[in-house]
């Protein structure tokens, strides 16, 4: 990531040693478990007090401490504390529109195939959940650039980025409609979550690298209907495929082993298609292979 990486998941900077990850950091995000694995998301800060039913813990006995260490409130509760991951900040953290869960988050990673120095155009900004996925996916070598229609989302978004990439020099955030097409060129990837993706459609062929890969993030199997519909008719676009993540947890104690009472039934459905040639029509005296 660009600048000097804060400690969160897998995004330290290499340079650090061994000790620094150990250890929680002024700045650095830290989740606290209580014994009913509750979790509470804070950013360390000198002099600041974490506050719950259990008591108070001051961030001050945290910073310089070990992580995955066991940390005593005033009252005598004891709290695991961890660096978060990014499905977990993606859960707790502050959100408008709808958020992409985590299970959705690594399949639109891996099905989207988001590699380091891949520039990628997004469209929606959202809460920023994806977007910091996707610049975590590019590396600092990478961009992102990000088409929100709704300005007033942004200053949320970039505030959730900014805890997780603290120097996001490789996003651009674009306020306008990706329906009325992508202004960069040539694009290798295109990830979106907006309401109707058909409308973009011929703005990403245009905008997609031969063998580019678009995706779509869609809540409604008639939305994505409409969608795969659009990407046939265009004729641009190859290899379309849907799919859909259904994530168990699983209850796993000495005396009981079975899947957990709940469980996000639904989020979405994730559609991939390739950006090729169109299609060459064969006839009975020139076949096409
Ligand atoms: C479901 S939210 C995206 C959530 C985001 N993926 C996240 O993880 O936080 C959809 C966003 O798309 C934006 N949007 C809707 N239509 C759009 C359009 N035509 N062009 C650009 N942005 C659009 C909305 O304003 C909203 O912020």
């Amino acid at each position: 990531m660009p600048g000097k990486g804060r400690e969160f998941g897998v995004n330290v900077d290499p340079n650090q040693d061994n000790q620094d990850k150990n250890h929680f950091q002024d700045g650095d995000l830290a989740l606290l478990l209580d014994r009913k694995s509750r979790r509470y998301l804070i950013t360390l800060a000198p002099e600041q007090v974490f506050h719950s039913h259990l008591g108070r813990l001051a961030h001050d006995g945290l910073i310089g401490q070990s992580v995955g260490g066991w940390y005593r409130t005033d009252r005598g509760h004891t709290l695991l504390a961890v660096r978060p991951t990014l499905g977990d900040f993606v859960r707790q953290m502050p959100r408008g529109p709808q958020i992409i869960y985590a299970k959705d988050l690594g399949n639109i990673i891996t099905f989207a195939d988001i590699f380091p120095g891949a520039t990628v155009v997004e469209s929606g900004l959202g809460s920023g959940a994806l977007t910091a996925a996707l610049l975590r996916a590019v590396g600092d070598t990478g961009r992102v650039i990000t088409y929100e229609i709704d300005e007033s989302v942004t200053p949320r978004a970039m505030q959730n980025i900014r805890r997780i990439i603290p120097n996001p020099a490789n996003l651009t955030v674009t306020i306008g409609d990706i329906y009325q097409g992508i202004a960069e060129r040539p694009v290798d990837r295109v990830v979106l979550d907006v309401p109707e993706p058909w409308q973009a459609v011929s703005g990403v062929a245009e905008a997609l690298v031969m063998g580019g890969i678009m995706l779509s993030f869609l809540p409604t199997i008639l939305q994505v209907h409409q969608l795969v519909g659009q990407l046939q008719a265009d004729g641009r676009f190859q290899l379309i495929e849907t799919v859909e993540t259904l994530l168990r947890p699983w209850h796993v104690t000495e005396r009981s082993v079975r899947p957990a009472h709940r469980m996000v039934a639904h989020s979405g459905f994730l559609t991939t298609a390739v950006r090729c040639q169109p299609r060459i029509i064969g006839t009975a005296s020139n076949p096409a292979l």
